[in-house]
């Protein structure tokens, strides 16, 4: 069977309410992804729990510091056992190196991902920071910048998934949320694809949150997700 595609996002404000979920899911099936909040509220333990029950985690906590602090955090998510983790790219060359730096000096290597540029941020916001003219251009920079680097890969909108493998190679992987099958609620997502879209642009990994956590039947919305991407 081929390593799962498809990340959950267990946006859930702790680990109780992760539970009903965590219970159907198996890890052959699909890996799983703790962001911010459940970070914050259920605690490492919770994500050492998870790696031992046998999860792929993408530990999306998307370091952004000074390069010795980002070394640390680093060092400290791989210990804990995870698949991928993530840093901003917009934290700089020098943050990107001493992240890699401090993953390649860990027993424990996971997959060290830059987010480029938030894909909740339009053109007003991104000129307010500074970041005027094309956002695609700004995000096809920082993925070379985080290319240079040594990170495994960017995470990116699925609509920038064709313009970015144009100028990488096919080993660097493109990490994609806003996906939503045909007919699904786009909630506060804007530029979205459909799970084989995203699959026929080039994208590795598609971060799935509400379109099978928030289901009457997440299990089936699974299946259907699976199917569509065959
Ligand atoms: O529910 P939904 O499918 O929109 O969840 C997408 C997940 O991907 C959320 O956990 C969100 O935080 C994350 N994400 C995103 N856009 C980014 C980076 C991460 O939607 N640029």
């Amino acid at each position: 069977m081929p390593k799962p595609r498809i990340i959950i996002a267990l946006d859930y404000p702790g680990a109780e309410a992760a539970k009903a979920l965590l219970e159907q899911l198996d890890p052959a099936r699909c890996r799983v992804k703790v962001g911010k909040e459940l970070f914050t509220a259920a605690g490492p333990a919770f994500v050492s729990k998870l790696v031992q029950q046998g999860f792929d985690v993408f530990l999306d906590l998307k370091f952004h510091d000074i390069p010795n602090t980002v070394a640390k955090a680093c060092q400290a998510a791989a210990e804990l056992g995870v698949w991928m983790l993530n840093v901003h790219a917009l934290g700089g060359g020098r943050m990107l190196a001493a992240a890699r730096e401090a993953i390649d000096s860990s027993s424990h290597q996971p997959l060290l991902i830059a987010v480029t540029i938030l894909t909740s941020m339009g053109p007003e916001e991104l000129e307010q920071i500074g970041l005027t003219g094309d956002a695609g251009e700004h995000v096809r920079r920082l993925t070379s910048l985080a290319q240079e680097a040594g990170m495994d890969g960017v995470v990116c909108s699925p609509r920038e998934v064709a313009m970015l493998r144009k100028h990488i190679g096919p080993s660097f992987k493109l990490v994609t949320p806003g996906i939503r099958p045909k007919g699904a609620a786009a909630g506060d997502q804007i530029r979205m694809m459909t799970p084989a879209e995203a699959v026929a642009a080039g994208s590795d990994y598609l971060v799935i949150g509400r379109p099978i956590t928030q289901q009457p039947d997440p299990m089936a919305a699974l299946a259907a997700i699976e199917n569509e991407i065959g």
